[in-house]
């Protein structure tokens, strides 16, 4: 069969350095859309940047999203670019629209203007589930976001539902839960929390200070969500599918869990809690229901909980121990 070739938004990042591993190994060409940023920092792909085309590009301008499309002529097309950090997004409204929203629409108008016939993998998310209608959620569920980056994400997936129905083009919504794995930006609340008892527990920081103890999440392990977003590529028709654990855990559990892994019992002597990690509105409870990717793709997460915080709390006990500072 000759090589395919995928087009990656979002590639430094958690899911885009897990998706370019995964596609190399199954023997694609990967090209990537990577800001210029004023101190090059390749992030989480220096390993592998040898074997990507990297094309200088930004979500927020058309002309090198076509430039990029035209060139790396695709079969696929994966846009996981994003403002993704909710918290930001109330800061950064605008910025998240331009980037979240709008990008997703430049994408997949650049994807329609010189490779119409290539799949289109957009990274919809469950945030848009927001104040929840229904638990479990499931690709049934009405959305009602709760932040500026849920809006956003909720304008691009109906862009992209627009763009299948009005020109018939392969573009499918991966509608995540959170996943996370040793890659995760420091500031998202798990990594915040591994990285944290990985200094308490080697005497660098004597605290941790997080914000609304009570908010549970659908936590799965991020190479597991990359294998779906595949999957959803390959169907005969394309379509939206939900990627969960199907369990719900508290921010609260994470942290018990996390300090135990790390061998200290009282997490309550090291944790604070500070109202500016507050969100003005919050989503308090997601869990999600993959039945649908199930029936239809195959795909379930293989790594649970309690397994997840130890992949994340053994990767920075590790990282700290290596390093004086
Ligand atoms: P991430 O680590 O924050 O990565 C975001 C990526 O977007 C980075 O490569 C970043 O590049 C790039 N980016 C930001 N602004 C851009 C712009 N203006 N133009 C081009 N690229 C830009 O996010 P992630 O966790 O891997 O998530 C991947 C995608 O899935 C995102 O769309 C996110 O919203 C969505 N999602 C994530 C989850 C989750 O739990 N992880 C769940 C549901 C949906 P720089 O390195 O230059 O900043
Ligand atoms: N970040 C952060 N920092 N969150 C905290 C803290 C803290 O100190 N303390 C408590 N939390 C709570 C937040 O209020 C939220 O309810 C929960 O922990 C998870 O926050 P994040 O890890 O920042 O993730 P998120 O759920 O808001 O968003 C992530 O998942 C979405 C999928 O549902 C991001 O990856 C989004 O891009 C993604 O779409």
């Amino acid at each position: 069969m000759a090589t395919r070739t995928a087009l990656v938004t979002g590639v430094t990042g958690q899911d885009g350095s897990y998706l370019a591993e995964y596609l190399l190994k199954k023997g694609y060409h990967v090209a990537a859309v990577v800001r210029r940023l004023s101190t090059p920092a390749l992030g989480h792909i220096a390993h592998i940047v040898d074997q990507l085309t990297l094309f200088d590009g930004d979500l927020t301008d058309q002309s090198s999203l076509d430039h990029a499309v035209r060139k790396a002529a695709p079969d696929e097309v994966y846009n996981l670019g994003a403002q993704s950090f909710v918290q930001t997004s109330f800061a950064q409204p605008a910025l998240t629209g331009e980037v979240t929203a709008l990008g997703a629409l430049r994408l997949i108008q650049a994807v329609r203007t010189h490779a119409p016939g290539a799949r289109v993998y957009q990274a919809s998310s469950s945030e848009m589930f927001g104040k929840v209608e229904k638990e479990p959620q499931d690709e049934t569920t009405p959305f009602h976001p709760r932040s500026p980056y849920g809006v956003a994400k909720v304008y691009a997936f109906w862009a992209c539902v627009n763009y299948r129905e009005a020109y018939s083009m392969f573009i499918a919504n991966g509608i995540l839960f959170n996943h996370e794995s040793p890659r995760r930006g420091i500031e998202f609340v798990t990594r915040k929390i591994s990285d944290g008892v990985a200094r308490i527990a080697t005497r660098k920081a004597r605290t941790l200070t997080l914000g609304n103890l009570d908010a549970t999440r659908d936590w799965g392990y991020a190479p597991d969500y990359v294998d779906l977003m595949w999957r959803t590529l390959q169907t005969k028709t394309p379509g939206d599918y939900v990627g969960a654990t199907g369990e719900s855990h508290s921010v609260r559990e994470f942290v018990e869990a996390a300090f135990q892994e790390a061998g200290i019992e009282s997490w309550e002597k090291y944790v604070r809690t500070d109202e500016r990690y507050n969100r003005p509105a919050e989503v308090f409870n997601l869990r999600g229901d993959a039945a649908k990717a199930r029936r239809d793709l195959g795909w379930q997460a293989t790594t649970r909980f309690r397994e997840l915080v130890r992949i994340m709390v053994l990767a920075d006990l590790e990282r700290h121990r290596a390093r004086k500072s």
